[in-house]
């Protein structure tokens, strides 16, 4: 039921009408019984700055912003979190009834939740880590790991030189690694994570060597779309523990959920399966 003090939130990019959010956030705020709704903002042109900026008040309590518009996000908000700045990049955008935008970024956190759903023996700080790929969502994941203990996080790029400024950018625990010298990096990893665009449906094959990984490794994908990537299923034909794209999106997902509507979701929710009932639809 939609009343006179129904909460709104949201989610915005391009595109965004299949985005799995709104069945998440919507799922939770029944279950919960908060009186709020969670819709998507489609920008079919370059409206972000003008969709975004006219909710400042708190109207719209907050958005989650995805492709591409995350860089553009934290650029908009008056202020931010040490972990939106550090990946340079937001994902949340919360409105303020003082007319100020805060921005924050979830997506660590949601990697993080990921892996202690799925390879709850893993431990971030035990050794170093292999984010493959230098873009955006590369960063973040770097972002996310050194702040969470990572003693040695290698980013490995078929583009150096993107590497190298995610290196510059976050400490001396990152180091750069071109993708033809990836396997240096894989040999004592003790988690691998895909960061680039192959592996999404249509695109190409991401070529690295992880038999070269330690048994114990853990590999994960962003990609969810399909859930089994090429590299997911490359992994687990190895014997190694697997990490999926979409355990990440409701891992971020959650905290998302806490600014927009003040309270952790219920955890006595099957998100995962109705997220999965999405995908397949
Ligand atoms: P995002 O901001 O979503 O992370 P992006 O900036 O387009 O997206 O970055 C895509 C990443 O996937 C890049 O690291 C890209 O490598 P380059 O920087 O060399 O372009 C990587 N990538 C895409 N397709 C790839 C492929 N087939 N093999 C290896 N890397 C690939």
């Amino acid at each position: 039921m939609i009343t006179g003090k129904t909460v709104v939130a949201g989610v915005t990019g391009r595109p965004v009408t299949h985005s799995l959010s709104p069945i998440l956030h919507n799922a939770w705020l029944a279950a919960a019984g908060i009186d709020g709704v969670y819709v998507a903002f489609p920008l079919e042109g370059d409206g972000f700055e003008a969709l975004a900026g006219g909710l400042r008040g708190g109207v719209v309590r907050g958005l989650n912003v995805t492709l591409p518009f995350k860089e553009r996000a934290l650029a908009l908000a008056d202020d931010a979190t040490d972990i939106a700045r550090l990946s340079g990049a937001a994902n949340v955008l919360v409105f303020g009834a003082d007319g100020r935008i805060l921005a924050d970024n979830t997506d660590g956190a949601g990697l993080l939740w990921a892996f202690r759903s799925q390879a709850p023996d893993w431990n971030v700080a035990s050794g170093p880590a292999v984010v493959l790929g230098a873009g955006g969502a590369a960063r973040g994941a770097v972002a996310a790991l050194v702040a969470a203990g990572a003693p040695r996080v290698s980013v490995v790029n078929r583009t150096l030189a993107r590497a190298e400024a995610i290196a510059d950018a976050l400490g001396d625990r990152v180091v750069a690694l071109p993708l033809d010298r990836a396997r240096d990096a894989l040999s004592d990893a003790t988690a691998v994570i895909n960061a680039t665009s192959a592996g999404l449906s249509g695109q190409g094959k991401l070529d690295v060597p992880l038999e070269a990984t330690p048994a114990a490794t853990v590999v994960m994908d962003m990609v969810y779309k399909p859930l089994e990537t090429p590299f997911l299923a490359q992994a687990r034909a190895l014997g190694r523990t697997t990490v999926d794209g979409l355990e990440m999106l409701i891992g971020q997902a959650v905290p998302s959920f806490e600014h927009f509507f003040g309270q952790r979701p219920p955890t006595d929710l099957d998100v995962r399966g109705l997220a999965l009932k999405a995908l397949k639809s």
